[in-house]
This record gives C-alpha cells, structure tokens and sequence, in this order.
C-alpha cells in the first residue's frame, strides 16, 4: 500500500474584520510600493537573505505539491559575464527585428534597448527554471502539472519577497533563453534539505524567467 504523505499541519490565523481590513490595506500599500527597477547597486547582500527569499518562493502553491521550479542563484562575476554576453545577443536580434513594431512601441516608454549592464552589476541573479518532469531516483521521468501556472505563482512570491527585504528586481526575460541552460549546469549543485517543501538549486530543464536583486 502506498505511504501516506507526512503534511505540515497548518496553524492558520483567524482575524476580526476590523484586523482584516487594516491587514490588507497595510499590505496593498506596501506592494504598491513595489516598483520594476533597472539600474542596481552592487551592494554586496548577504547569501543568507537571497537563500530566504528563494525559500520564501519556494513556499508557493504548486500543481499536486510538486514544485516544478529550480532556483539558480548566480554572484560568480565570470558567470554574470557570459550571461549578459548571451543575453545581449538574444535581445539585439529582438531589438533589431525580432520584436513587432507593436512590441517595440509598448516598450517605448521604459526606455529600454539591447544593452542590459544591470546583469553584471546587481549582486545576485537569479535564475529560475521550471521543470516539465522530475526524474526519479531509478532514471524514470514522472510528469509535473501546471508547471507554467506553478512557476509564474512562485516568481510572484521570489519578488515579494525581495520587496519585503528593501531590495529591488527586475524580471528579466530574454527570448529565447535557452542559453541559461549552460550556465546553470555547468557548475557544482547546492541541494536544500528535502522536507514536504522542497527546494533545490540547480537547474536541468527549460528556463522560466530571471529576476535580480
Ligand atoms: C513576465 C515578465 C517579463 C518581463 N520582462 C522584462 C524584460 O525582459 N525587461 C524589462 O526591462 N522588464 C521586464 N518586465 C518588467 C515589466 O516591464 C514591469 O513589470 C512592468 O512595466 C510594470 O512595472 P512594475 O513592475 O514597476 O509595476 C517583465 C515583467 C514580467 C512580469
């Protein structure tokens, strides 16, 4: 008979109205605060605080509980160079043809072209992955669900979470961007500690989408 799965049980908190409305109001303010940035500081931040963020992503609703994210947290400068190299390249060709007229004019009035510096200068990158499948431990795939849904929620949560730490990040999406495929593997893995929420860094399938912090 299959195991029966080890759940945290939820200690959830129950407010009057009055706290409710006040609660929402403070936090609609706080996120309203929340703003895109492109120019960053290289402010060294502590590893600690990005790992908190990602666990915090990591904390997201997922298609039955399988989590089909992987976060890379990138500060190696020689590997932020060759992502900016690849990542210019891919959004030259958008800028100079790729993109609709129709894009390139939405695009108009944040100013943006091919030229991302803020790759290299922003502390961390992070990169996120989803994963269409895990693969077990004998070698065979199992299917994930909603993996595009699961990863988009989980991305909402990485940059809240960066907001609450009084840091700043842009989303970042070169297309294509299977290039971050070759960076994210070509070095040592960090694995978090299994739990019923999972997390692990270390990427292997397709690139979701990249925010910096
Ligand atoms: C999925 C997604 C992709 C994005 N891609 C880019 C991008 O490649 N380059 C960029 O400068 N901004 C990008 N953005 C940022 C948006 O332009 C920004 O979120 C939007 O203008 C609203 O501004 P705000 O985040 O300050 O509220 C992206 C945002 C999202 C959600």
């Amino acid at each position: 008979m299959k195991q029966k799965p080890a759940f945290i049980p939820y200690a959830g908190t129950q407010f009057e109205p009055e706290k409710m409305l006040a609660n929402s109001a403070e936090y609609y303010q706080f996120m309203d605060h929340r703003r895109t940035v492109r120019e960053f500081s290289n402010r060294a931040i502590p590893f600690e605080v990005i790992e908190n963020i990602v666990m915090t992503a990591s904390t997201a609703p997922s298609g039955a509980h399988k989590q089909p994210w992987t976060f890379v947290i990138v500060s190696d400068p020689e590997i932020k160079n060759k992502i900016r190299q690849a990542a210019e390249k891919e959004e030259f060709e958008s800028y100079n043809g790729r993109m609709s007229h129709e894009w390139l004019e939405d695009l108009q009035p944040f100013g943006t072209d091919w030229h991302k510096p803020f790759l290299e200068v922003a502390p961390y990158l992070i990169v996120v992955f989803r994963k269409a499948y895990d693969v077990l431990p004998d070698g065979t795939q199992r299917k994930n669900y909603y993996v595009q849904e699961s990863v988009g929620i989980a991305c909402g949560f990485l940059l809240a979470a960066i907001h609450q730490a009084g840091l700043v990040a842009l989303t970042h999406t070169p297309s294509p961007m299977n290039f971050a495929k070759n960076f994210a593997t070509s070095r040592k893995r960090e694995t978090f500690p299994a739990s019923t929420r999972r997390l692990s860094c270390g990427g292997r399938n397709g690139p979701g989408f990249a925010a910096e912090g």
